[in-house]
């Protein structure tokens, strides 16, 4: 299917402050050279904000990554995730038309999305709420045919509860995800033949979760989870204003972990102690600028790239700031270890993360650090 770039574009794309913050966090979890590889979670957090993900928006996010442009539309252009012109305000709905769903009565659903939504794909309803689309295989064979609306799969669909699934949207209502025949995941659909017995759990899984969280059609606005970053001295921050105070509960021992992530959760018995998050690692004393020089001693600096984790770009920034030995760095108390970590621009935090201090003794005493270069 192709993919174009809408040609009714924006003149030009910002992250909020708080999508800033996070995107910046996201970047800051690579090795130096290796920030390309936020590139998936900032384009996806750039459509949440919008809506959908215009030019500006993914050269604004190519910037940031230092990409070639290209190189990001190949992706943006790739992934069916990425909208690439306006959806609907209240969702956008993706049937499933691959073989199994094809065969199972995907064209039943899309004609209900023709009847209901808009005649073609990508057009928007005329109350501008709702589009939709034909994409490939979502993966939930097992239970074709499907769609996705949001960001939940509605499984086992016909074209009656697919419309009525519609109908219960367009009323402001969110239907429960999954399954939609009775099945409580994808086991035959005359019961399970192995492994029998009945689920205690009212939902499968994906459905569990799905409901804990009650994002199905909601947009992430940077406010949802905790931004944690222990190596930018940050641990569990407090909620920002207006952001739910409570973490979802676990549900069919599922979480939401620090980074948004869902993840499994240990049984009781073999749980292990959850560790202290790291501390923050400003000391007591306030942040204070070490001693700098106006440039190296006889005209030589020190390759500072052979500190782990120091790249071309982060050596430049530390002789812009007066750094450019080894025994400089190796010299840094805490309070200014802080300092230099706050205003590693775009990297914040690396120095402690990464144990400059550490490496560079090593270094200036003519060993080699202990970690290995990145
Ligand atoms: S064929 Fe539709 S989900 Fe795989």
């Amino acid at each position: 299917m192709l993919r174009r770039l809408y040609p009714d574009q924006p003149e030009s794309f910002a992250f909020t402050p708080a999508n800033q913050e996070w995107a910046e966090a996201q970047i800051s979890k690579y090795p130096e050279g290796r920030q390309a590889s936020a590139i998936i979670p900032l384009l996806w957090r750039a459509q949440e904000q919008e809506g959908w993900l215009s030019r500006p928006a993914i050269e604004h996010v190519a910037t940031m990554l230092d990409m070639a442009y290209i190189r990001a539309l190949e992706v943006a252009t790739f992934y069916f995730m990425f909208q690439l012109q306006p959806v609907g305000s209240l969702a956008h709905v993706q049937v499933c038309g691959t073989t199994s769903c094809m065969i199972c009565g995907a064209e039943d659903l899309i004609a209900v999305c023709r009847e209901k939504i808009a005649p073609r794909a990508h057009q928007l309803s005329a109350d501008g709420r709702f589009s939709w689309e034909e994409v490939e295989c979502l993966g939930a064979c097992a239970n074709a045919p499907m769609a996705q609306i949001g960001k939940d799969y509605y499984e086992d669909l016909t074209a009656e509860s697919f419309a009525r699934i519609l109908d219960e949207f367009a009323a402001g209502r969110v239907p429960k995800p999954g399954p939609q025949n009775g099945r409580f995941a994808s086991e035959p659909a005359g019961g399970p033949t192995s492994l029998g017995g009945k689920a205690s759990e009212k939902h499968n899984g994906s459905v569990a979760l799905a409901v804990t969280l009650g994002d199905t059609i909601r947009r992430i606005d940077g406010s949802e989870v905790p931004l944690v970053t222990p190596w930018l001295g940050k641990g569990r921050e407090r909620p920002r204003k207006g952001a739910a105070t409570k973490e979802p509960k676990p549900a069919n021992g599922l979480r939401v972990d620090e980074t948004g992530a869902t993840v499994q959760e240990a049984p009781a018995k073999t749980r292990a102690k959850p560790k202290a998050e790291p501390a923050a690692p400003a000391s007591a004393e306030p942040e204070t600028p070490p001693p700098t020089l106006e440039g190296p001693r006889k005209g030589r600096a020190d390759d500072l790239k052979r500190i782990s984790g120091v790249g071309p770009k982060l050596e430049a920034l530390l002789n812009e700031m007066g750094f450019f030995h080894f025994d400089q760095i190796a010299a840094w108390t805490e309070a200014e270890i802080a300092w230099v970590d706050a205003k590693l621009e775009g990297f914040k935090g690396r120095a402690t993360r990464d144990d400059w201090v550490g490496q560079a003794k090593a270094l200036a005493a003519g060993g080699e650090p202990g970690t290995d270069q990145s």
